[in-house]
């Protein structure tokens, strides 16, 4: 059988150093990932960290563990857990996206859209732009 589990929690890194830490997490956890044939995700938006892992039961709660404890990060909610039928990441040990890769993603998807629906596209273009400045003022 086949688990996994996915969480989604807050972030206790330093912005100033929090994209240093978090290689230091994924220089740990790919070998360990590897090493416990767990594959999954990790994504960062800069705030909240989430993740996804799957893997047999006993090397989920294993990681689990340790992750559950990491005071790099509270406020763990799990948003998924039990069997799954089949792997999402089957070569990854551990996919991580940062916040630059997290951003312009977005910003690529925003800017194809604004393309391909002409006018229709440009309020969505106008929203994701004002949002981010939201962001870039607070
Ligand atoms: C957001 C976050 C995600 C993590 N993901 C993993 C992971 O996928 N695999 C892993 O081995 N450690 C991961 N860690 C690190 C573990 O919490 C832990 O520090 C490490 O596995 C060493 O385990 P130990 O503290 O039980 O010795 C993560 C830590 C954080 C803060």
């Amino acid at each position: 059988m086949l688990a996994q589990w996915s969480y989604i929690s807050s972030s206790k890194l330093n912005a100033i150093d929090a994209e240093e830490r978090i290689q230091e997490i994924v220089h740990v956890s790919v070998p360990r990932n590897r090493s416990l044939n767990v594959t999954g995700a990790l994504l960062f938006s800069g705030r909240r960290f989430a993740q996804y892992l799957e893997g047999a039961p006993a090397a989920i709660e294993e990681l689990k563990a340790s992750i559950l404890r990491d005071s790099r990060h509270s406020d763990v909610r799990t948003i998924a857990s039990g069997k799954t039928p089949h792997r999402h990441f089957v070569t990854w040990s551990l996919a991580y996206a940062g916040p630059s890769h997290f951003v312009a993603d977005i910003v690529e998807r925003s800017l194809n859209d604004a393309l391909e629906k002409g006018d229709e596209g440009i309020e969505a273009l106008i929203q994701m732009m004002s949002e981010f400045s939201i962001r870039g003022r607070s």
